[in-house]
């Protein structure tokens, strides 16, 4: 039996969600943009499935653009507000962004947009200060990452949106990891755009969205069809959005207790390993931290080496290192905390589910103090 606490990397397809997109499948196989009968049930479907999107960001209908993941969502968010708006080619981000809006971003300034990184404090937390001195007239767009993928580290999005719509600015949410573990509400937060991913609330992977406030214009990404009302050429991916609707709907339902259980499974292993094992730290305030993760420190051993050994027991984690190309990186986020390489090597993120049991935690804890000691001992 396998022990899964990697649910921010992805998450198991629920079955209602796999029900609901076997019928689609095969059921709704026409082009929405057909005006015949099969075309018009898959148009039902997928408009169907949009409102449920909506009705879980406090959205409009109209203002959601389905997508192929939140990569896609935050580049043609990121990309056609700077080919929409005449405002300027300045933009302010967070220092921890997703690489989908980092990359994004650094890609652009090889194009003549200028980036302002704003940082963060040891916790993750943006310093509000700094990005609100950052702001400037041509300051087209603020990009900032709700919660952390990494740490969990949940930013105050209200008050950056304030500081931004003071100086004319739209903000841009990656909300791809908060949503389905807390309620989250575009208007509420003051975002002008937000991405999405239905694989990170047991919807499908390669289907996401963007939320495009009714005031707000983008530049399409992708040209070639008037699909999504003109801001997402291609045929939209029905059975895809019918997945990712079902998951909305799932969540709609269990939020917030979703989350209050999953807080539960996460501290219990917090404090398992607190009490277990020597030289621990989490990487983060648990007050301001996603209720599901535990981005945690074991001073002297190798995260990946740790993730290797716990994965040889049947446990799923990830390391906050990437393997790049053969080397090992340290994480940027934990680097821009303030961590050195080697305490960034050694921390490992754990992320419980809504399908995660306690007994689970405990088999975890049961086993994680000695092969910790192990990896230690061994110096690797
Ligand atoms: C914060 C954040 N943004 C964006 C993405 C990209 O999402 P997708 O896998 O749908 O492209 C991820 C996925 O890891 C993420 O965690």
């Amino acid at each position: 039996m396998r022990i899964y606490l990697d649910h921010n990397a992805t998450t198991p397809l629920r079955e209602e969600v796999a029900d609901a997109m076997g019928a689609a499948l095969r059921e709704c196989w026409g082009n929405p943009s057909s005006t015949h009968a099969e075309g018009a049930a898959a148009r039902r479907a997928l408009e169907a499935a949009r409102g449920e999107v909506a009705a879980l960001l406090g959205a409009a209908p109209a203002e959601i653009v389905f997508t192929a993941g939140a990569t896609e969502a935050n580049n043609a968010a990121i990309r056609g507000v700077l080919a929409a708006r005449p405002r300027g080619r300045h933009v302010v981000a967070t220092a921890v962004e997703h690489p989908s809006v980092a990359e994004a971003l650094r890609a652009l300034e090889g194009e003549g947009v200028c980036v302002t990184w704003a940082p963060v404090d040891a916790d993750g937390l943006v310093d509000l200060e700094a990005l609100t001195a950052a702001l400037r007239d041509d300051t087209a767009l603020v990009c900032a990452i709700l919660a952390n993928n990494e740490t969990g580290a949940i930013q105050d999005v209200a008050k950056i949106a304030e500081a931004a719509h003071t100086r004319g600015a739209w903000l841009h949410v990656d909300a791809t990891q908060a949503v389905g573990k807390l309620p989250v509400d575009a208007v509420a937060l003051g975002a002008d755009l937000l991405a999405c991913s239905a694989h990170k609330l047991n919807g499908p992977k390669g289907t996401g969205a963007l939320l495009v406030r009714g005031h707000a214009t983008i530049a399409p990404l992708l040209l070639g069809g008037a699909q999504e009302r003109r801001r997402r050429g291609g045929t939209e991916n029905v059975a895809g959005a019918v997945g990712f609707g079902a998951a909305c709907r799932l969540a709609r339902a269990e939020l917030p207790e979703r989350g209050v259980r999953m807080q539960a499974l996460r501290d219990r292993l917090w404090q398992g390993i607190e009490r277990a094992i020597p030289d621990v730290r989490w990487n983060g305030a648990p007050r301001t931290t996603l209720p599901n993760t535990l981005n945690v420190e074991l001073a002297g051993a190798a995260g990946e080496v740790l993730l290797e050994a716990l994965d040889g027991e049947g446990v799923a984690v990830s390391a906050g290192a990437a393997c790049h190309s053969g080397s090992i990186e340290p994480s940027a986020v934990l680097l821009a905390m303030g961590r050195s390489p080697a305490q960034a090597r050694a921390s490992l993120r754990f992320s419980v589910g809504c399908t995660t049991r306690e007994d689970e935690i405990d088999a975890v804890l049961a086993l994680l103090p000695r092969l910790v000691a192990r990896v230690r001992a061994s110096g690797a």
